[in-house]
């Protein structure tokens, strides 16, 4: 018997009169989440370089974490002496888990996919394995606590698009006979706080999408997620998809679009009704010593200027540190030099969706888009 009544409450604070936006909150047994909500992604229950403090700091409210990568370490008997994740780390806010199977497309050389999962080999030792299947998904993320859970899917690169692969992808993801693993996971132990969100795949044409959609969509979960997107197809045909897929999803339901982080990305899919989004992306470049700025560029940190890297930004590296200053730092390896831009770069990305909330809210998302894209591409960039 799969389960019908979770934790997770959604409720709209306003809707966008000219686009599909929305502000609203969440809340489960941790705390509220405001969206739209961008959630840095904590990997191996940490945020490189940065403490739960700082992050509270930040005023982040949710942050991703992956069962694949705690399971390895510090694999279940730990986590499960922890009571979770959450002892382990020290964050009593939100955690959502991704299942293990992004993996099955950033860790491919390691993969044999069959129907009862996925066998993972492990990167220094091919002669170990870990068979992720969808139940053994749910056992770890049991044992993480996470209170967002995701489905293990059947996950093909978004390079791919369309074919047999991409519609065996989208009908494995769902049930017994045709669609199978979101039932499997759905049939799985979970804690009562836990909340689990079915995620579409189907690649780029509407009709998989559609069908999985539908098909998921009966079952009663407390959120949906739109997966298979950001891995090489063209923004074209990655906005389309949204464009498709987002109003086939329950409006009284989060909507949350995986591997997003580009703040265009983040503005247009909010315009098609997104409420939840994640990606490295900011915490990766930062460690590369990039910057991201309201304005929409990437400065590279190795252009020295006696100049926080954004003036107004209220975060700890712009109040302490100029460009020159973090330059240094960087050219000699100082960790703290990635920690601190990381902290910028998640700071950039909470300051974009709250000014995206405030907008929308204040109902002129409209001409907040407006003035962004002129400030952003008045260069004709
Ligand atoms: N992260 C980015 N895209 C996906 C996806 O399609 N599935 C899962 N599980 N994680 C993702
Ligand atoms: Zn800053």
């Amino acid at each position: 018997m799969s389960r019908t009544e979770w934790c997770l409450k959604y409720k709209v604070e306003k809707k966008c009169s000219t686009t599909k936006a929305r502000a609203a909150v969440f809340e489960t047994s941790r705390g509220k989440v405001h969206t739209p909500v961008f959630m840095p992604v904590g990997t191996q229950g940490t945020m490189k370089g940065i403490t739960v403090d700082q992050m509270k700091n930040m005023d982040i409210e949710i942050i991703l974490a992956n069962t694949y990568h705690l399971a390895h370490q510090p694999g279940t008997e730990i986590l499960d002496k922890f009571n979770g994740v959450h002892n382990f780390m020290g964050w009593d806010r939100n955690i959502l888990t991704d299942s293990g199977g992004f993996q099955m497309v950033s860790l491919i050389h390691l993969t044999t996919l069959t129907e009862e999962g996925v066998e993972f080999a492990y990167p220094h030792d091919q002669t170990r394995k870990l068979m992720m299947t969808p139940e053994e998904s749910m056992r770890i993320q049991k044992s993480i606590d996470s209170d967002i859970v995701m489905q293990l899917d059947d996950v093909v690169s978004a390079g791919i698009g369309r074919g047999p692969r991409i519609e065996e992808a989208a009908e494995r993801s769902v049930k017994n006979p045709v669609y199978r693993w979101l039932d499997r996971c759905l049939e799985s132990p979970l804690g009562v706080n836990q909340n689990i969100f079915p995620i579409i795949q189907g690649g780029l044409d509407p009709e998989p999408r559609i069908k999985c959609s539908e098909e998921m969509t009966r079952r009663k979960a407390p959120g949906f997620a739109i997966g298979g997107l950001s891995g090489g197809e063209t923004k074209d045909e990655f906005w389309r998809v949204i464009d498709n897929s987002a109003p086939l999803l329950p409006v009284d339901k989060p909507k949350y679009c995986m591997g997003v982080g580009y703040a265009l990305d983040l503005i247009v899919l909010v315009s098609l009704g997104v409420d939840m989004f994640d990606c490295v992306y900011p915490t990766r470049t930062a460690r590369f010593g990039h910057a991201l700025l309201i304005d929409g560029k990437e400065l590279d940190i190795k252009r020295g200027e006696f100049a926080p890297i954004e003036p107004g930004c209220p975060c700890e590296c712009c109040k302490n540190y100029t460009r020159a200053g973090l330059h240094i730092l960087f050219r000699s390896r100082q960790s703290v030099a990635s920690s601190i831009l990381s902290i910028h770069n998640l700071m950039h990305q909470k300051r974009l969706m709250t000014q995206m909330r405030e907008a929308i809210i204040a109902d002129n998302f409209p001409s907040w888009v407006f003035a962004y894209c002129e400030k952003n591409f008045s260069d004709g960039s």
